[in-house]
């Protein structure tokens, strides 16, 4: 038999160009199925979690995108990122091959970006070359450092009392309307200028709420240092549950550049939510309150991210106010318990208290901060070392003195003390405070110096004597800024300038 070469070498160009075609079948699939924003699909053999896929795109759109988060015997779940309506039976989907990534670096600070990272506030593309997955294995132990810097909220009540440090998770919980996102917007406000960048991540919240913000960052001045992603309550329940993971994203290319990082989840009993809905339309089995089983590996494996990294690392940190809403004070029920035991401490926020006009409204008894000391500077834990402990006393006495009448003279001096305290505490919205200031107030108010003042009067006292302090004493705030603490010649002279201005004070 004669066999022509080129015969032979057709033979094999063609068994080539087959051999591709099959390569090629599995790396597109057909959808079987399509509903309530899940898809599932055939033929998608290697397939991988958490990969991107790429479906049709709407008429006029951009290609819908779809993540798989169910590889199963013979289809893959996926849920949809986008617009989901003109995806038919039989369509095909493309593997793309990508974990599914947002784009990181300077690029994104000032602006506001949906999870995927495409822009949302009108102001042209992203330009970045760099992406990040969103998911991604915290650092280690032997990375990390323990938390020593601290992180200034400009919140009396917070930094006096219940201190955050740099890499530190610190949740904020309370009902709806308490003041959640107040704290966490003025502690974003307050990093102005201390070398720190911030995330803000919304999460099924309103538009107009969103809106807000923004806009209130933008005239403070804080977007210049701020990303902000949102996944509003009218997004698709994914875009919701990867948005805190593509915020952390973004974080984390900061932090291993060596710096500071602030990140905002607000919040996260939503993220909960819109997992759960997904999970139990990809028919995973419920768990308690539904969610399902790994609801706890979702928060941690989100907060463990927050860290501060050890020098060798670059010295950089992430800190991470997961804020989670609570049901009527329930701060015992899962969410919010998963999240307390993930974290470094809590903030908990009394409706209670809130309407009683004692704003910020953070509970004392109930909110610690287990990173402590470490994240305060020595000035502060001079003048309110045994401020939380006596704001507690004094809650207590309170309540029972209102059935007394007949008081001892050291009861009532505990009362008045206590009331002028309490008083104190008190800081509007958008008004955050140096540290210096923090602690030149309430040094005044620890040393008794409020004690003759009607109560109203202690936050006109508090306005007024700053004035004063910048305008004749400004030596005295700056010894305290630049040492960090309160020597003893600093505390002869912050006596004295107290003691000059309640002279010309008129109560
Ligand atoms: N320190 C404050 N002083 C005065 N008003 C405040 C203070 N903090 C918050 N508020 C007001 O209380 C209202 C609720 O605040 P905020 O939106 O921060 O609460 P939230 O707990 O985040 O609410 P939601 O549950 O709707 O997210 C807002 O109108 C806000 O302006
Ligand atoms: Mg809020």
């Amino acid at each position: 038999m004669n066999l022509r070469p080129e015969e032979i070498s057709s033979i094999i160009r063609q068994q080539i160009d087959k051999y591709r075609a099959q390569i090629e079948m599995a790396d597109v699939g057909t959808v079987i199925q399509v509903g309530d924003g899940i898809a599932r699909v055939y033929g998608l053999e290697k397939c991988m979690a958490m990969e991107l896929l790429e479906f049709p795109a709407p008429e006029g759109g951009e290609p819908t995108m779809g993540m798989a988060l169910n590889l199963e015997e013979d289809n893959v779940g996926c849920v949809l990122l986008g617009p989901y309506t003109h995806i038919k039976e039989g369509d095909q989907v493309k593997r793309t091959g990508r974990i599914i990534s947002v784009p990181v670096g300077d690029a994104l600070l000032g602006r506001v970006v949906s999870p995927l990272g495409r822009p949302l506030d009108g102001k042209g593309p992203i330009v970045s070359d760099k992406f990040r997955p969103i998911e991604r294995i915290a650092p280690g132990v032997m990375k990390r450092k323990p938390v020593h810097q601290p992180l200034q909220t400009g919140i009396k009540a917070i930094d006096a009392m219940i201190p955050i440090g740099r890499g530190q998770r610190e949740l904020i919980l309370g009902d709806r309307q308490t003041g959640k996102t107040a704290i966490a917007v003025d502690a974003i406000i307050n990093q102005k200028g201390k070398d720190c960048l911030c995330v803000y991540v919304a999460v099924g919240q309103k538009n107009s709420t969103v809106a807000n913000v923004v806009q209130k960052l933008e005239e403070t001045g804080a977007m210049e240092y701020t990303i902000v992603v949102s996944a509003t309550a009218s997004d698709p329940a994914p875009l919701l549950y990867i948005a805190p993971f593509a915020g952390v994203a973004m974080a984390e290319e900061f932090m291993h550049q060596g710096k500071h990082v602030l990140i905002v989840y607000d919040d996260l009993s939503k993220q909960a939510a819109a997992y759960r809905e997904l999970s139990l339309l990809l028919r995973r089995p419920p768990g308690r309150e539904a969610y399902p089983g790994d609801v706890f590996n979702l928060h941690s494996r989100l907060l463990e991210r927050a860290c501060k990294l050890s020098d060798k690392e670059g010295a950089g940190s992430i800190t991470a106010l997961p804020i989670i809403e609570t049901q009527a004070g329930d701060v015992s029920a899962y969410i919010p318990t998963n999240v307390i035991s993930i974290t470094d401490g809590q903030i908990y926020l009394e409706p209670d208290l809130f309407y009683a006009g004692q704003r910020p409204a953070v509970n004392v008894g109930l909110s610690v901060s287990r990173v402590g000391g470490a994240a305060q500077i020595k000035a502060m834990k001079q003048v309110a070392g045994s401020l939380r402990l006596d704001l507690a006393q004094f809650r207590e006495l309170a309540a029972f003195a209102q059935f007394g009448s007949d008081l001892d003279k050291a009861t009532l001096a505990r009362l008045t003390r206590g009331q002028r305290m309490q008083e104190l505490l008190k800081q509007k919205q958008y008004a955050t405070m140096e540290v210096e200031d923090q602690v030149m107030v309430i040094f005044a108010g620890v040393r008794g110096f409020l004690d003759d003042l009607p109560v109203e009067k202690v936050l006109p006292f508090e306005a007024e004597f700053l004035k004063f302090m910048k305008a004749s004493h400004p030596e005295i705030g700056k010894a305290i800024r630049e040492s960090g603490e309160i020597s003893k010649d600093t505390e002869q002279k912050l006596i004295a300038a107290i003691k000059e201005f309640k002279q010309t004070f008129v109560k």
